[in-house]
Order: structure tokens, then sequence, then C-alpha cells
């Protein structure tokens, strides 16, 4: 008789305790809310919603366990407890492997002894790890939290650009900044290579007078079949480490202050690296003395990639899959957001007297830098910008977002409607990576013109909306400007609609509604409209502000 793990169906991760109802709208009501929000997606009521693919960002559904964590957060000024608690949880998730030490059970379990509590949270001593502890935090800061991961990012990329510009090329000491010294990188030029660049990342970057260059793995738009991806997967998320040792020899590695990675590559489709690409990459960054860093918004479902499709890797635990990913680098932005399963928070972790450290700290500690910045932009370093009871939720997620049950629902979710999709004809990017499905627009349309200036990827979002209530987001000529680029820079645009799943929200009914929804606009192409643009068209981050109207004339 087969066992519960032989039954071919996913072992369910999770019960719900807590049911919203949604309200439903008419189409004339939702088309009013659409023409009074100058059709752009983002300024659509969420409430008149049924399905909201727009981000899987700060969207997840908290487990009992977090929620019960709220409650225990402190929301004190100066060194509130669930600081602590999560720094020690940033150790157990990144460092410690199988062995977690879970301080976060002396606060749910109301430890009373002092003294317990004092050698193993408040006053422990750590060094030498991704977040010092003790007296060391105060001499060495190395842990950063903050609201989310773009504030990370901000961080990390404008105070290496700081040190850049003061220290000159040649490693000297730099004088202590001052406010009224004219802040250039000068003549110097660098540059940051990565898997692919999250755009909050290239605009921190580009923003610090930093280039940005992306090394997405040959093959990387190569499709794959339903019946490959069962047991296959490309890791299609990888650096292509030829080009990275060529970008190295070309520009200098006094030029390239870091390199990055991100887990897993959100701009190529949310697709996952594989370890073998992680320490090739590293072993790059070896040679050539430059440090190596992570974008970590999506680790743990890395992880599971790794586990399920990676060889040699199927007997470990997610816990040392991560660990053995985390050894590989030294430090990480990340956005708690995502694979801390919260709705809020980010934080930016380097390895305490690492290559960051040591290349970075020239003249003064790179974390004495950072924590001034910190204090300056998001409050006292304990708290970040977060209130004491997010702090808590997100140590609590990291424990919970680990589990392996959990993420093979989650990713077999994703997969479940890729394949729901791809069955009903609907070209799906596949494999699907981690937290989206991606659809491609330049495939969608057969029988209708599908010219990239008409953006007809918005009209489908406008008539998703429209027609039955979901909201997904565009990634293509729209977003990615196609009209305001030159020839050359056109040809990295792709057209694709992402609907990311919010973790823990939606069931097998919703993706079902989705799959019909979007099959019946398949059907019914004619329907989708081409978009003007109305207003805004040279904002910046045009997406997020400027107005359109449906041309419904195909
Ligand atoms: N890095 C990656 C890979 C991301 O996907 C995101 C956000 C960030 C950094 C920035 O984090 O939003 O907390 O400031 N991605 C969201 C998304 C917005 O919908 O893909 P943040």
């Amino acid at each position: 008789m087969k066992t519960m793990s032989e039954l071919d169906v996913p072992i369910p991760a999770s019960i719900s305790l807590m049911r919203r109802f949604v309200k439903i709208a008419t189409l004339e009501q939702r088309e009013t809310a659409l023409r009074k929000g100058s059709y752009n997606h983002f300024a659509f009521p969420a409430d008149l919603l049924i399905l909201d693919f727009l981000s899987d960002s700060g969207t997840s559904c908290m487990t009992d366990l977090q929620w019960a964590s709220l409650f225990l957060g402190d929301e004190s000024y100066g060194r509130n407890k669930g600081y602590y608690i999560l720094l020690d949880a940033v150790r157990d998730t990144f460092e410690r492997g199988n062995h977690p030490l879970k301080r976060i059970n002396l606060i749910r379990s109301g430890e009373t002894n002092v003294d317990q509590l004092m050698d193993e949270l408040y006053l422990a001593p750590h060094q030498g790890g991704f977040v010092n502890g003790g007296e060391y935090q105060l001499i060495r800061p190395n842990a950063f939290l903050v609201p989310q991961g773009r504030c990370a990012e901000y961080l990390l990329y404008s105070t290496l650009a700081q040190v850049l510009r003061l220290s000159g090329e040649n490693g000297q000491s730099p004088p202590r900044p001052s406010p009224k010294r004219k802040t250039r990188l000068g003549e110097e030029k660098y540059w940051i290579p990565s898997n692919g660049h999250f755009d909050t990342t290239e605009a921190h970057i580009t923003a610090s007078g930093i280039e940005t260059v992306n090394l997405y793995q040959k093959g990387a738009t190569d499709e794959l079949t339903l019946e490959q991806i069962e047991t296959y997967n490309p890791f299609k998320g990888n650096m292509d480490c030829e080009r990275l040792e060529a970008l190295i020899l070309e520009k200098g590695r006094e030029r390239i202050p870091l390199i990055s990675i991100t887990i897993t590559n959100n701009t190529v489709a949310g697709q996952p690296v594989s370890l073998e690409n992680i320490k090739m990459v590293r072993s790059i960054a070896d040679r050539h003395e430059i440090p190596l860093f992570f974008d970590a918004c999506r680790f743990a479902e890395n992880a599971y990639f790794i586990k399920r499709y990676e060889p040699g890797y199927q007997h470990l635990s997610i816990q040392s899959i991560v660990q053995e990913m985390f050894a590989c680098v030294d430090g990480f932005t990340i956005s708690f957001k995502k694979d801390g399963m919260a709705n809020i928070g980010g934080g930016l972790f380097f390895r305490d007297q690492g290559a960051f450290h040591k290349r970075f700290s020239i003249r003064e500690d790179i974390g004495i830098l950072l924590k001034e910045k910190q204090i300056l932009t998001f409050g006292n370093d304990s708290y970040g910008g977060l209130s004491g009871h997010d702090i808590l939720s997100i140590s609590s997620g990291l424990f919970e977002v680990v589990n392996e049950t959990y993420l093979q629902n989650r990713i077999g979710q994703t997969h479940y409607f890729a394949r729901r999709l791809t069955e009903n004809g609907i070209p799906v990017v596949l494999p699907a990576g981690g937290h989206a499905v991606y659809v491609d627009m330049n495939r969608f349309f057969g029988r209708t013109p599908n010219r990239m200036e008409d953006f007809r990827g918005i009209g489908m979002v406008v008539e998703l909306i429209r027609r039955y209530g979901i909201r997904a987001s565009e990634v293509g000529p729209f977003a990615c400007e196609w009209d305001l680029k030159t020839e050359e820079q056109r040809k990295g645009i792709l057209n694709l609609l992402r609907f990311a799943i919010p973790r823990n929200l939606y069931g097998k009914e919703h993706m079902d509604y989705a799959v019909a929804a979007i099959s019946e606009l398949h059907e019914n192409e004619e329907v989708i409209p081409r978009m003007k643009i109305t207003r805004g068209a040279n904002l910046r981050l045009r997406h997020f502000q400027a107005g359109l109207e449906p041309v419904y004339d195909l």
C-alpha cells in the first residue's frame, strides 16, 4: 500500500484559520474604478479585486506563530528584545544549518531566568559571521535592519560609492566624509555584475554612480516541455561565468567593487541558481579578490530547487543547503517581505572581517559608516524603521519558510498554475520559477496585430481586471519604456505578463479561476485593447504613475 508521500498528490502544508470574503464588484464598477485611476493598474483599489497577482512581496498570509509573535513584540526605542531574537534567527537561518538554536523560544515560553536571557540572548558575544553579537556589534557593526529590501540596497551601494569616491583607485586612506565635500565618483568608472539585478537594485547602483552589468546565462529563454520539467531544471537563473571572467579581465578587479547573485533570479522569470554556479562564481571572486554578495530575497525557494533538481543535494535538508549557499558569500541584502514571510522588513549583513569588510574599511570601518547612515535614514539600529511587532513576525517567519512541506506546496502551486495554463494553450515561460508565472505576450496573440508600441500586455491587464477582477503586472514594452529606447536597447525588452503568487494566500480554486479567465481572454483575443499613454510617458518609473486609455479598434 502507498505511503503518504507515494499518493501522487502533495501533502497539504497548512490549514486556514481565518477567512476574508472577497467583494463581488460588477464589471461596470470595476470599469469606473479603472477609468478614474487612468487605467494604471497600480492605482486600482485592491479591495475590488478577486485575485491579486501584482506581487509576492509583503503580501504573504502570516502563520499563527507569526501572529502570536506579533503580540510578544517590544516597541522600546533602544534594544527591543526582538532585535536580539531576529539577529539570532538570521544566524540560525543562514549559518547554523541543521542546528538552529531557536532563541525565539526563550521569549515564546516566557523565560524568566535572567542569567539565561543575558547569557544566551542579550549579551552573547558573536564574531566572525554575518551577525556580530554583544560588544562586537558595537565595535564592528555588520547587521543592519531596514524597512525593506531597497533600503538595504540604498545603504550598501550609496556607502560603497562614498568609500570609492574618497579612496580613489589606489585604496589610499580616504579623509573623513565632510558634508561640504563635492560627491562624485570622479573620472573613475566601476561595474557591478550580476546574474540579473532587480530593478530597484539596478536603480540604487546607478544612482550611486556605478554601472550595472547583467550576465544572464545562455539559454535563459530556451523553452522546455511539460514532460521535461517533471524531472529536470536547467537553473536558468545562473550567472554566465565566462562573461564574468571576461568582464573582470577587461575592466580590472579594482573596477569591480563586488559581484552580486540574485536568488532566485526575479529578472529572469524567478528562475533558480544552482549551487554549482554559486561555487563557480565564488572561485572567480576568490581568484580576483572581489567580494561576493547575494540579493537573497527568495533564498528558501532557491534552496528548494537545489534540493529537488541539482544532483547531489536530494539527501540534504533545506536548512543545510541554505547554510552551504551562504557559506559562499561575503554578505547579502534581503527583503523579508518575500522569504521572511513577513509583511515588511529588510536587512543588510556582511561577514565580520571578511572580503567586503577588508576591502572597504579603508580608513574607517565600513560598518560604522553604514550604521551612521542607517541611523540617519531609518532610525536606531535595533529597529531600523520597523515596529518591534514586525521584527518578531520576521523572526518567526524565517523558521517557517525553510519548512520543506511548505516549500513543496509553494513551488508546487506555481507549477500547477503554469501547467494548467500550458495545457490550455497559453504560452507560459517553462519551467516556471518559484514565485511567479510569466505569460509570453509575444506568442499570446495569434489572430490580431501585436505591435510592441500598442502595449497590448497592459491591455490584457486592464481586461483581466475589468472582466474578471484579477490583477497581474506587465514586464514588457510599457514598463520597460519601449517607445523611449534605442533600437539596440529594445533588443533586451521581453514582453511578459507576470502573475506573482502571494505566499499561503490562495488555494487551487483561485488558480483554477485565474486559468479559466486567462484562457477565455486567450480565446477571445480581439476584445483585448491596445493602450495609448495619455499622461506621463516620460516620467521616471512611469509604470507606477503614467495615465493610459484603452483603444478598442482591433
Ligand atoms: N531584490 C529582488 C530580487 C526583488 O524581487 C525585490 C522586490 C527587491 C530586491 C526589493 O525589495 O520590495 O522589499 O524593497 N521585488 C518585489 C516584486 C517588489 O514584486 O518583485 P523591496
